[in-house]
């Protein structure tokens, strides 16, 4: 079972998942991240930033490999994951844009891109810890449901529900494009380490049904449940309909308590 932490708002959210970051990187200045884009991992970003400012991580060595890409946007529109990565990652933590990968939703051969992706990962090593938002369809990546707990990065149609709540990015919702080009759920649950962070009333049945309900395809973010080592950082209103937030609220306390003591 993942480690549940309920906390007050976002910005307490960013620092704890920044400094389980920041740990891993401490430990392994060649650490390989995974990046989620969209609002959810945004205060980890700026925690991280914050951190690289203040000269308490050296990212220099560290490379990173974002989850998902729209099919057909070029790299250079404001809206492409490329450019997202560049604004919320690259730029504020100081690295350089070679450090960073995304999949390709543009070019020849599309159809191998997701396999060209797959074999990046496995040449730089794996990814170490992957930050992960949730759908409030239940998806990760743009795993909708129904895709294979098994998959590996390839094109996948939106659903529209996604659709919907990206408009929020784009002019209108006929701007959205209908497809995308995602890491697979196989390829998440391969990271070694993985971070989930939900905020917000739209998260809470997607949230208890990753959590509580079966592992499933009908919601990919259930696969979180077949992770030895999850880590899912999560508001009140997002943890809202977990049946057992009261047991998760006294576990997290009580780890607490156990590093505080001096073994
Ligand atoms: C983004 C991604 C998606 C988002 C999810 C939540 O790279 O893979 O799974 O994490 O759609 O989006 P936000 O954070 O905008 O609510």
């Amino acid at each position: 079972m993942a480690e549940i932490i309920i906390v007050r708002d976002q910005a307490e959210a960013g620092s704890v998942a920044a400094s389980i970051f920041a740990k891993q990187i401490i430990a392994n200045p060649g650490t390989v991240l995974g990046l989620a884009t969209g609002s959810t991992p945004l205060s980890t970003y700026a925690a991280l930033a914050r951190a690289v400012r203040e000269d308490r991580i050296d990212v220099s060595g560290v490379r990173g490999f974002a989850l998902d890409e729209y099919l057909g946007v070029p790299p250079q529109h404001p809206e492409s994951y490329r450019s997202v990565i560049t604004r919320e990652v690259v730029e504020p933590l100081g690295l350089t844009p070679d450090q960073v990968f995304t999949p390709r939703g543009t070019g020849p051969d599309i159809t191998l891109a997701g396999a060209e992706y797959e074999a990046m990962i496995t040449e730089a090593g794996g990814i170490d810890i992957q930050i992960l938002g949730i759908g409030s369809n239940g998806h990760v990546g743009f795993n909708e449901p129904g895709s294979s707990l098994a998959s590996t990065t390839r094109i996948k149609a939106l659903a529209e529900q996604t659709r919907k709540d990206n408009a929020r990015f784009f002019g209108s919702l006929e701007e959205v494009p209908t497809h995308c080009i995602t890491q697979g759920l196989g390829t998440i649950l391969r990271a070694r380490q993985l971070v989930l962070l939900a905020f917000g009333a739209n998260k809470a049945d997607a949230v208890a049904a990753a959590l509580e309900g079966p592992v499933s395809s009908a919601v990919p973010g259930s696969v979180i449940q077949q992770h030895a080592r999850a880590t899912v950082i999560i508001d009140e209103d997002a943890a809202a309909k977990l049946a057992h937030a009261e047991y998760y609220r006294h576990a997290w306390r009580s780890a607490q308590d156990l590093n505080a003591v001096a073994f």
